[in-house]
């Protein structure tokens, strides 16, 4: 999060954001609760949204696609194009998608920021994030943050995402055709209310995400449980291949329950996840294995 937070102190005290209202549990928790930020959540895949939650202090808009943990998809060259248009800045959480499936500057954005602790890395073993810009000013400014508040990595940290992004294309490539079977397996259980996949064609941001990604859609998959918080929580209890767990991006297969986990910080407010909503973070192992493990898990 120090690489989120390193452009979030480029804020100043009067400016506004605007912010996914369906985002990471984390940013929101930075803005409200560290940087106690004038900030609202707004659904930024509706362009009407965004326009009727503007303010004439809004400084930034602050973007994830798809997002976490809906997997909506938001059209980043438009909102960076209004955010352009309005003398304010465009930043995009691309820790779903990697620069291999979807570059924002090159639609637009003014900042990019990662997680590498995720596809980056890659095997769920380092903590670490960067920020990309092609905004020399900006740069400095981050660059000024990270060497007076320290936010930088050690060198084996270093070592690890290196290591980790010489294999991202190969890695990415499995994460999204595993992803998507899963999500048909899943749209075909009765015990599954709604599948959120951007590759599936009857995604609401499907046509938008083939256009804005580049090769696939990811491997981050979440569905609703008919069965509500009861089934979810006996779900995650019940996988073996997919771990419990909060992170994501890993070779190996997690899977997350966002109400009690990565969102908790959320619990009681209008963001909060719906507590029926279970994450997957669809791993490279064979497909075969992972859905026998769900179609175990699901079954009784
Ligand atoms: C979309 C997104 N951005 C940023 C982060 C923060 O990552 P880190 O754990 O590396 O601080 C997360 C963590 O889950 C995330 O899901």
């Amino acid at each position: 999060m120090a690489a989120v937070d390193s452009v979030l102190r480029q804020l100043g005290p009067d400016d506004h954001v605007l912010v996914n209202a369906d985002g990471y549990g984390g940013t929101h928790r930075l803005l409200s609760q560290v940087h106690r930020a004038s900030f609202t959540a707004v659904d930024l895949s509706d362009l009407g949204a965004v326009a009727g939650a503007w303010t004439d202090r809004t400084r930034l808009v602050w973007a994830e696609s798809p997002t976490n943990p809906g997997l909506q998809v938001v059209d980043i060259a438009a909102l960076a194009a209004l955010a352009r248009e309005r003398q304010a800045w465009c930043a995009v959480d691309n820790t779903f998608a990697t620069p291999w499936l979807q570059r924002p500057l090159e639609l637009g954005a003014h900042l990019v920021v990662h997680s590498t602790s995720k596809y980056l890395g890659g095997h769920s073993d380092v903590i670490g994030g960067f920020v990309a810009t092609d905004d020399d000013d900006l740069a400095a400014a981050i660059r000024l943050v990270r060497n007076a508040a320290g936010s930088v990595p050690g060198p084996f940290d270093c070592f690890l995402v290196l290591r980790g992004v010489k294999t991202l294309a190969l890695r990415m490539d499995r994460h999204c055709t595993n992803a998507l079977a899963v999500a048909g397996y899943l749209r075909s259980h009765p015990a599954v209310r709604s599948v959120s996949y951007p590759g599936l064609a009857d995604h609401p941001g499907h046509a938008l995400a083939a256009r804005q990604m580049t090769g696939g859609f990811g491997g981050m998959v979440s569905c609703v449980l008919r069965g509500g918080e009861a089934a979810a929580a006996d779900l995650v209890a019940r996988t073996r291949l997919f771990t419990l767990g909060e992170s994501l991006g890993g070779a190996e297969s997690l899977i997350g329950y966002p109400a009690r986990m990565s969102h908790a910080s959320l619990a009681g407010t209008p963001l909060a996840a719906d507590p029926g909503l279970v994450r997957l973070s669809v791993g490279i192992e064979d497909v075969d294995d992972l859905i026998a493990d769900l179609a175990h898990a699901l079954g009784r």
